[in-house]
Parts: C-alpha cells; sequence; structure tokens
C-alpha cells in the first residue's frame, strides 16, 4: 500500500503553495516559440524567451535538424563514452572551438547539467566556492553537489569578495564563480576586476556565459569579447538553448581543460548525448551568430529603444545600469509580489506575454517584470508594449 505519510506530506506542500499563491503551472503554446505565440487560439506578443536572435524557429537551424534526423536518426541511444558520440556531437564541439577562438570544448545535454557536471569536478570538500549572490540556480546547485564551502558576496560587490578571499587562504582551492549576463537582472559582471582578484590571490575563475553567448562581442562570444580581456577566466561555459536558438550547455577552453572534464564531469559521462540534430540546429545556429552581426546589432537598437521609452514612462527599468550599458533582459522592478502578480496578469489580458517573477527566483521584495527582447521584435512591437505598459 502507498505510504500515506509521505501523500499527505505532499498533498499538504501543494495545498501550502497554493494559499501562498505560488502555485505555478506551465502555460501551454500552441505555436513555435518567436515574437508572438499562440495560447488558447489567441495570438500574444512574447517578450519572455532567451531565444534573442530569433533563431529557434528560423528556417536553417529546422533545415539542419531536419537533415541529422535523417543522416542519423532521432536519439543518441547512449552516453557520450559508451557510444552516444555521433559525428554531429564531434562536429559541434569543434564549431564551439572556434567560435569561441579557443583550442577544444566539450559539449553537455544542457547548460544546467554544464554547471552540475564542471564544478562538481572542480570542487571537492577541502575547497571553498565564492558565489555572486544572484548566480543562477544551476551555479547553486553545482557548488552544493561539489560539497565545497559555499560562500556567497553581495551582487557585485569586489571589496567583500576581496574580503571573504584574504580569509580563505587556508582551502585547497578557490573557486570564484559568476553569470556575466546576470540571468533576472540584466546587469553585466565586472569582468575586469573579478580577473584581477582571481590572479591576484591565486583562485580559480569560472564564468557563466548563458545569456551573453552571442549577445555581447564583437563577434558574439560573450563577455570576454565584450571587455576585450586578455587574460581569461580559467573556466568559460555557456548554453547552447538561448541566442544559439538549440539545445545544449558546453565549456570552451583549453584542451586539457576539456579532457579532464571528459574523465570526470558526472553529468557528461552519465546521462544519454543529445540527440544529433539538436547539435546539427547548433552548429547552424553559431554560424549564423558569427556571419550576421547585424541580428546583435538590431537586439541592441531595440534594447536602447525600449529601456528610452521605459525612462519616459517613468519605470525603474533598468536597476542600477546606466542607459546605454544594457542587455536585452529589462527587469521592471515593482517590488512586491501581488503587484507584480497583477501586473503580468493585465499583460496578459492585453495580448502581452511578460512572466511576473518572484521568490523563489528573486529575492522576497524584488519582484519583477523580466522582459526579455529578441532581434526579430518590431518597433510596431515595442511601440505597442510601452502603450500597455502605461496601464500598470
Ligand atoms: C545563467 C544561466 N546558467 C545556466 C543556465 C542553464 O542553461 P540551460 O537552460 O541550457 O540548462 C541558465 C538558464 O536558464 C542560466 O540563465
Amino acid at each position: 500500500m502507498a505510504n500515506q505519510a509521505f501523500l499527505q506530506y505532499i498533498s499538504d506542500q501543494l495545498l501550502m503553495l497554493k494559499q501562498a499563491g505560488r502555485y505555478r503551472q506551465p502555460r501551454i503554446i500552441d505555436s513555435p516559440t518567436d515574437r508572438r505565440v499562440m495560447i488558447d487560439e489567441k495570438s500574444y506578443l512574447a517578450f519572455c524567451s532567451n531565444n534573442y536572435l530569433g533563431l529557434a524557429n528560423g528556417e536553417r537551424l529546422k533545415a539542419a535538424a531536419a537533415a541529422a534526423i535523417r543522416e542519423y536518426g532521432w536519439g543518441s541511444g547512449a552516453s557520450r563514452l559508451i557510444s552516444g558520440s555521433l559525428r554531429p556531437h564531434q562536429a559541434l564541439e569543434e564549431a564551439l572551438a572556434r567560435f569561441k577562438a579557443v583550442q577544444s570544448s566539450i559539449v553537455f545535454p544542457t547548460g544546467y547539467m554544464a554547471n552540475l557536471g564542471v564544478i562538481s569536478a572542480v570542487a571537492g570538500r577541502k575547497d571553498t566556492v565564492i558565489i555572486d549572490r544572484l548566480c543562477h540556480a544551476s551555479i547553486v546547485d553545482g557548488c552544493r553537489l561539489s560539497q565545497a564551502r559555499l560562500q556567497v558576496y553581495p551582487h557585485c560587490e569586489l571589496n567583500v569578495l576581496e574580503g571573504i578571499l584574504k580569509r580563505s587562504q587556508n582551502y585547497a582551492r578557490r573557486l570564484i564563480i559568476t553569470d556575466s549576463i546576470f540571468s533576472m537582472d540584466g546587469d553585466i559582471a565586472p569582468l575586469p576586476g573579478l580577473v584581477s582578484l582571481a590572479r591576484q590571490y591565486g583562485a580559480i575563475l569560472m564564468l557563466d556565459e548563458a545569456h551573453a553567448t552571442g549577445v555581447l562581442g564583437e563577434h558574439g562570444r560573450g563577455a570576454v569579447e565584450h571587455f576585450k580581456l586578455k587574460d581569461e577566466p580559467d573556466i568559460v561555459m555557456g548554453t547552447l538553448s538561448k541566442a544559439v536558438g538549440s539545445l545544449g550547455g558546453f565549456v570552451a577552453g583549453n584542451s586539457e581543460l576539456t579532457d579532464f572534464l571528459r574523465q570526470r564531469a558526472r553529468s557528461f559521462i552519465y546521462t544519454t548525448a543529445l540527440p544529433p540534430a539538436a547539435c546539427a540546429a547548433s552548429i547552424a545556429g553559431l554560424k549564423i551568430i558569427t556571419g550576421e552581426p547585424q541580428l546583435r546589432q538590431q537586439l541592441r537598437q531595440n534594447t536602447d529603444y525600449l529601456n528610452a521609452g521605459l525612462i519616459k514612462l517613468g519605470f525603474d527599468a533598468v536597476g542600477s545600469m546606466p542607459l546605454g550599458s544594457a542587455t536585452p533582459i529589462i527587469p521592471i522592478m515593482l517590488g512586491d509580489e501581488a503587484r507584480v502578480m497583477q501586473a503580468a496578469a493585465y499583460l496578459f489580458e492585453h495580448g502581452i506575454l511578460i512572466p511576473g517573477i518572484r521568490p523563489p527566483t528573486v529575492p522576497r521584495g524584488k519582484c519583477r517584470l523580466r522582459i526579455s527582447l529578441m532581434a526579430t521584435h518590431t518597433q510596431a512591437d515595442l511601440d505597442c508594449l510601452l502603450d500597455i505598459l502605461r496601464g500598470i
């Protein structure tokens, strides 16, 4: 017979979430993910995906995936080290190394799994991991899995980070980790300062370029390129699931590092490899990112246009960031949870899809609407959004 105490626990938890207004259910979309989506037979303007360059539903990614399906079938059938490494996996790792202008890369099934695998391979019980307060959940989970001592510094406060580094000399290894573009705030980590602190104190620096890949830098390589860093972080990871329009996580860097991760990263070793078609689509996405910088320019223009409009409307739109340094993630800070959920519902009623972000994703009192822009949004789309935002 089923464990009654366990069933009771589950139903109490669900009830508690419902009573607290924290019960969440996915909204089902009946169309490809694009600047407009269909929900319950109604069309919505969407400002909520990480498909920043609009590639996910593009003909070239679809054609690349379809061709790979015809040649290799759908599933990969096994983990990478058994028999799941098909030619498209190798081709993607080579394409990523070329894209990032480094020696080598290693691909994981998702960015989440890349973070889990890398952090737990690099840090252990005798080490400490020091992360920005606003690092993504996958970084936090990777740190927990590593069993290293987790220390957190306030968002982008390098003087506090330095204090922690000074007090942490007795750990075998010290690993500093930061997002390059923070996923809920849209600001950019102070990378030059982080690199110099890591060097000064002999720490390892790991950078998560999930939201910066394809978005920042002249060739879309990310924040390392954006800051024109000569001395690079020790570990750079990213995802293929956002601007690249596909699926997968990766680390790109020197070949000994990727070789080490192939031996030690459990989320690479003990899971089935990506479908080869996802690799083919990623290769097509990387090619577009490299060959069509105008997409990035358009995204930047859309970002500047919307920021200017939001400021005119009097929103606290860009938080601590000056206008002009913005990324396509634009939070509108509304503070209170009820206010944010009301605003999101109002937008939805008016044909706009923007999620309300609340705890546990962001701290209490820092609830926000998280707008994310695409290069393919038109000026009319942005004007429509601004017009409707006036109503909140
Ligand atoms: C900063 C950051 N790192 C990692 C991830 C995980 O990437 P993926 O969605 O490919 O698992 C995300 C995505 O949500 C992210 O925002």
